[in-house]
Formats: C-alpha cells, structure tokens, sequence
C-alpha cells in the first residue's frame, strides 16, 4: 500500500480540486495535477482536451505552466489524480517537460478511490533530452 506523506495528501487534494474542471469531452478521462515549488507553493492544473485530438494538453503540463506563470522555478514535487480504472502515470511528453523542471523528485499518481503509487521522476524518466544552458536551467 502506498502511504501519502501530509504534504503529498495536501497536493492530492489540490489536484483533485483541479480534476473538477477537466475538459474532457473526448476521452471522458479527467485528470488533475499539483506541483511543489521550490517556494513550497502549490500550482494545479487539469487535462484540457481539443477537437484537434493531439493539441490536448495533459494536467501535468497545464500544472507546470502555471507554476512558470506564477514566478515558481523548480518542481519538488508533483501528484496526479484521474478518475478513470487507472492509475495516472505521466505520459511520455509530461516526463520530458517535468524533468526540465525538476532534478529529482517524487511522483505520487491516484485514483479518486484512493488506490495510489509512488515513483521517483528518474525512475520514470531515466537521462532526458537536455540542452546544455549555461546558467544550468
Ligand atoms: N492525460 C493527462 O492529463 N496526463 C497524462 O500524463 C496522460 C493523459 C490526459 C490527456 C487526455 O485528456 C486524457 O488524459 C486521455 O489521454
């Protein structure tokens, strides 16, 4: 059984806050996320699906961005929640993103029954794409 720490129950809450507002009127699927700042500030975001099917913006990414709108640099944690049979594991593309984001971090994935999993990011995104930036970000 996977046991939440009490600020990783926090960041479920806050996703799935998040998950009521998914536009999902594809794949029926709603997900929300929540990132950890490095400020310990809380960002969500939710899957937001487009008629052009591969222009859906999965809830990570929307969480992510968020974070970057809010000033916040560095994820150091993040938590997924979906309401499907499932549990959420980030897809390919959220795993490159959130390692741009992120040196290492937890990854919390739950269903709305509770049923969760645990992973670390380098587990789940093992040496990423990079640009070598100078200033290292
Ligand atoms: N989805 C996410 O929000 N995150 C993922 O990591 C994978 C999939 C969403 C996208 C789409 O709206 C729905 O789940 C079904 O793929």
């Amino acid at each position: 059984m996977t046991t939440l720490t009490p600020m990783e129950s926090e960041l479920a809450d806050r996703a799935r806050g998040a998950l009521q507002n998914a536009h999902a009127p594809h794949s029926g699927l709603r997900v929300g996320a929540a990132v950890l700042d490095e400020g310990d500030r809380v960002h969500v975001g939710c899957n937001v699906e487009s008629d052009s099917y591969g222009l859906t913006l999965c809830a990570e990414r929307a969480a992510i961005a968020a974070m970057v709108v809010a000033g916040g640099k560095r994820v150091k944690a993040l938590t997924v929640v979906c309401d499907g049979d499932m549990l959420p594991w980030p897809c390919g593309a959220c795993r490159q993103v959130l390692s741009e984001f992120a040196d290492d971090c937890p990854v919390v994935v739950e269903r709305l029954t509770g049923e969760a999993g645990r992973a670390t990011l380098a587990q789940l995104a093992p040496p990423a794409f990079r640009f070598a930036l100078e200033d290292g970000g």
